[in-house]
């Protein structure tokens, strides 16, 4: 059976898939440098290989060792302000590292990708733009933004000059963790909202700290919409299979259209916790959008994806429980 090679599966999001394609019955083979990703919460049935999407030779090997047919790219740097004190990082691990790993693939033939990108690449859109669409400009703010939008733009032009199809799909906010309590999101310096508040809520952080609360929003906080990580995972597996059919090239958001307030995720925290954590109101910082929701109509009719886990409290219940067990 050929393989599918998942970069990034030891972190948050590529673990949950790697179990998914695991329950699919798919042969997975895991490349990670264990930079943030924990070998842990990887599936038992995969083989894992500990090295850099960046290192050629490494990819090369890897893709005909163990006959790939797909890669899904979820390897790289996600911290926003990092981003901004470090860009080079970005560009180097993010952009530079997915041109070597897309030539790698190029050599062996290897011709189907997922690439996991981001709602950052839209920067901040305006009230009139959103709910934000596929179309809406892409105008990242942010050195992670640009270093993801510079690998849609290769994955687009690689497209065009080989025999090769992608799916870049457009992460929103990934929020919760599997129900089965396999894995959840355990990368150091997360500064995810909701794992954030469940550590506060679990007394593993003294308080937590709302950044802005003066926005035209229904309470003056952010608005955000939280995708549960099971249901994201689930539209990998849907890519792959139109990869498989032949299908074309496309980009499509997850999200599921609708959002939260950051006071309305702390109240979903204390609820589901019972615990009445203290919180601290702070100033706006820099680059934050009001509100931030997708039209996630593309996804819906293109792979007929219906989200299972679309309920707050759910979200919060599975990321308390995977604090709690940590
Ligand atoms: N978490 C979110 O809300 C979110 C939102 C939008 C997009 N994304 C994208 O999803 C992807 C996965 O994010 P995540 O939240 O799972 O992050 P994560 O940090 O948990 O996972 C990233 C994984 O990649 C590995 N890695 C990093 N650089 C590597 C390299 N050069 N070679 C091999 N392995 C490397 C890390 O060890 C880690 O296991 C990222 O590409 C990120 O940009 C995440």
């Amino acid at each position: 059976m050929s393989s599918i090679l998942v970069t990034g599966g030891a972190g948050y999001i590529g673990s949950h898939v790697a179990h998914e394609l695991v329950d699919d019955g798919r042969q997975v083979v895991i490349l990670d440098n264990l930079s943030t990703g924990v070998r842990e919460n990887m599936p038992d049935e995969a083989t894992f290989v500990h090295g850099d999407v960046g290192d050629y030779e490494l990819v090369v090997r890897l893709l005909a060792e163990h006959d790939v047919a797909a890669v899904m790219h979820f390897a790289g740097n996600i911290v926003v302000p990092e981003s901004v004190e470090n860009p080079l990082k970005y560009y180097r691990n993010n952009t530079a590292a997915t041109r070597e790993l897309l030539s790698a693939c190029v050599a062996t033939g290897v011709g189907q990708f997922v690439f996991s990108s981001t709602a950052a690449v839209y920067g901040m859109p305006s009230a009139e733009e959103l709910p934000v669409t596929e179309e809406t400009p892409t105008a990242p703010i942010n050195p992670y933004g640009a270093s993801k939008l510079m690998t849609e733009w290769m994955l687009r032009d690689v497209d065009h000059a080989h025999d090769f199809r992608y799916v870049a799909l457009r992460y929103f906010n990934v929020a919760g963790a599997d129900p089965k309590g396999r894995t959840g999101q355990s990368t150091p310096q997360a500064t995810h909202l909701i794992k954030v508040c469940s550590q506060t809520a679990l007394g593993m952080r003294d308080e937590l700290s709302i950044f802005g609360t003066d926005y035209e929003t229904r309470d003056g906080t952010c608005i955000r919409d939280y995708i549960h990580v099971t249901d994201l995972a689930r539209v990998h597996i849907l890519a792959l299979e139109a990869l498989e059919r032949g299908e074309e090239s496309r980009v499509l958001n997850c999200g599921y259209g609708h959002g939260y307030t950051v006071r309305e995720v702390i109240d979903a925290v204390k609820r589901v916790s019972e615990v009445d954590f203290d919180v601290v109101e702070a100033p706006r910082r820099a680059g934050d959008p009001p509100e931030l929701i997708a039209d996630s109509t593309k996804l819906r009719e293109q792979f007929g994806w219906q989200p299972a886990h679309d309920d707050l409290d759910e979200i919060v219940r599975t990321a308390l429980e995977w604090e709690e067990q940590t």
